[in-house]
């Protein structure tokens, strides 16, 4: 811990990479592994362009449900430790894979969201976009412009990433010198390209996540634990390096 501090406090261009497990303990149930969601749903049923044409209710009726869970959710000391980095002027920014929105909820500002948002949907027929403040009512709901079908704005499998999220996490990427890789299993693709480019252009890479990773392979440091205990430890010895 004291040497990723001391690293981590000693960097000019660190960024952090973030998936689902960041959110775990705010009650946001993570994909994989016990109790992840891909256990009791398949990805193929609900998070796919396919899965939308073919059954647009049940699509909306999964992603209500977990727009009702982030609702209900608030950042945790994992979210804080890593807003609070970046006004430290330690960290640049946060990717993140999340789309729950909980990231800027705690205060940090540049954060790139590469699956999109769940607060956001978009027109399938006028492709307007627009945000949304609380769980969708009617199911499934329509465009107030043009009463076309609306979807979440996030990425599915099988879709490209949001081309400006996916040009800044390339371009903070290549130029970061110390990459924080927290609560992701690394197995998502271009996703996972992030930090193995970070890590070939000469970033030292930390690992947080309480089990094995893809990402362990290029992991400089791995802490194992959850983010929500390790994190805000590792802001305090930051603190204690920057004085
Ligand atoms: P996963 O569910 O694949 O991985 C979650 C990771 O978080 C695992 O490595 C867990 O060990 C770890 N974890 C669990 N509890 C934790 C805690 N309290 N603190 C820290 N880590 C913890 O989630 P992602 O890697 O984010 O994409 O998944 C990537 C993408 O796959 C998602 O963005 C989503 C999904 O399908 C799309 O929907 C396109």
């Amino acid at each position: 811990m004291e040497e990723v501090a001391r690293a981590l406090a000693a960097s000019k261009s660190a960024v952090a990479f973030t998936g689902a497990g960041v959110s775990a303990e705010s009650g946001v149930p993570t994909f994989r592994g016990a109790g992840g969601l891909w256990e009791r749903y398949r990805p193929e049923e609900l998070a796919t362009p396919e899965a939308f044409e073919r059954d647009p209710d049940l699509v909306w009726r999964w992603y209500k449900w977990r727009q009702e869970l982030i609702y209900a959710a608030d950042p945790n000391p994992a979210h804080l430790a890593l807003a609070e980095l970046e006004r430290l002027g330690v960290l640049k920014a946060v990717i993140t894979q999340n789309v729950d929105g909980l990231h800027r909820k705690a205060g940090s500002r540049r954060v790139v969201e590469l699956h999109g948002n769940i607060w956001r949907v978009r027109c399938t027929s006028c492709g307007r976009e627009f945000p949304v403040e609380k769980p969708v009512g009617e199911i499934p709901p329509r465009c107030p412009i043009c009463g076309g079908l609306l979807r979440p704005a996030v990425v599915w499998f099988g879709e490209p990433l949001p081309r400006g999220a996916w040009e800044e996490a390339l371009s903070l990427a290549s130029s970061a010198d110390f990459m924080l890789v927290v609560g992701t299993s690394g197995v998502v693709y271009p996703a996972a390209h992030i930090p193995r480019i970070a890590k070939r252009n000469g970033a030292v890479i930390a690992v947080v996540d309480p089990g094995e990773t893809a990402l362990d392979d290029i992991a400089d440091f791995k802490i194992r634990g959850k983010a929500a205990e390790i994190l805000p430890r590792l802001v305090a010895e930051v603190r204690r390096c920057l004085t």
